[in-house]
């Protein structure tokens, strides 16, 4: 079978039950496309990090198949390994090494030829190049987080995994990474990331996928996912606050807010507008006085919880 060259990473039935039974993740599919950078979206406990161990070859799938690149991550392990950089979740770095040494080692892992110009240019993206000859065990938990970045990349990944990458981290380091990840699309590096903060994927992800439970719930692109199911707003501030709803707009869907004094209307965002210049003419003929009207689209929070059901 010829392989779609077009795809970084390809998960196919993936399940995944431990040890003592808990099913952490059931029956996952999804290709990951070069070049992209998906977002996995989920609460604590979701099976995100799972997921990413076992592209990243760290945990055994219970079923299904994971390729990276087209190597299958267990019967050609080395091959798949190769391709892939991985930012994981906890802080595990703990070395008397300087900064230079441990990324130059890992490089080295990786069976690359030395390129210490690579390495110089990943530190100075990283602001770590002031700090190359210092151990990392004294490093700030900060820099640490900063050199495990580095590490990851030390041997050119074509894919980077970046498990909650701002989880506790500094807006600076934040920044820094973003403008990491953007350049690494721009060179055609898939990036996967994943997050608890809708805000994060928003912000920087060209698709999202959201995952509950072990399950995909849904994968698409951002700008789609935010069509296909946005709602919007329409918030009506009122002149004099009433103490009801009238009948005659009770059959909209319309709630009157805590204080009394706004009422917000929640509509589809493709349905027509009719909806709404007969809600304005019924409010005017119940006598209803309008100071202002604004409108609002939902967020991908909103979404989010509308999915999982649960408020975060
Ligand atoms: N080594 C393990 N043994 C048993 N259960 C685990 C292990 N690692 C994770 N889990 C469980 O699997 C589920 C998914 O965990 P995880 O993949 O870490 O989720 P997330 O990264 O989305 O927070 C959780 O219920 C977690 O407690
Ligand atoms: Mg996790």
């Amino acid at each position: 079978m010829t392989e779609n060259l077009k795809i970084a990473v390809s998960v196919s039935g993936l399940s995944k039950t431990y040890n003592n039974g808990l099913i952490a993740l059931n029956d996952i599919s999804l290709d990951i496309m070069k070049g992209e950078i998906l977002a996995l979206l989920g609460s604590n406990g979701a099976g995100k990090t799972t997921l990413i161990s076992i592209i990243c070859g760290i945990v055994n799938p219970t079923y299904g198949v994971v390729k990276v690149g087209g190597y299958n991550v267990i019967y050609q392990y080395r091959d798949a390994r190769r391709l892939v950089g991985l930012v994981p979740q906890e802080l595990s770095l703990e070395s008397f090494e300087t900064v230079f040494d441990t990324i130059k080692f890992s490089r080295g892992l990786f069976g690359k030829p030395r390129d210490n110009c690579y390495l110089e240019r990943t530190l100075r993206q990283l602001s770590l190049w002031d700090k190359r000859n210092t151990p990392v065990l004294e490093l700030s938990g900060g820099m640490k987080r900063r050199v495990l970045i580095a590490k990851a990349l030390s041997h050119e990944p074509r894919v980077l995994f970046l498990d909650e990458p701002t989880a506790g981290v500094d807006v600076q380091l934040r920044k820094d990474m973003w403008k990491i990840v953007r350049c690494l699309r721009e060179t055609g590096v898939t990036v996967i990331l994943t997050t608890h903060y809708i805000e994060e994927a928003e912000l920087i992800a060209d698709r999202i996928g959201v995952i509950d439970k072990g399950k995909l719930l849904l994968l698409d692109d951002k700008s789609v996912l935010m069509k296909k199911m946005g709602k919007k707003e329409l918030q009506i501030d009122l002149q004099v606050p009433i103490d009801v709803i009238p009948n005659s707009i009770l059959k909209y869907n319309i709630k009157l807010t805590d204080d009394h004094e706004s009422l917000i209307y929640t509509y589809e965002k493709n349905s027509d507008r009719l909806g709404i210049s007969k809600l304005l003419g019924d409010l005017a003929a119940a006598g209803v006085i309008l100071k202002d009207v604004s409108t609002r689209q939902t967020s991908l929070e909103e979404i989010f919880v509308d999915l999982v059901g649960e408020k975060k």
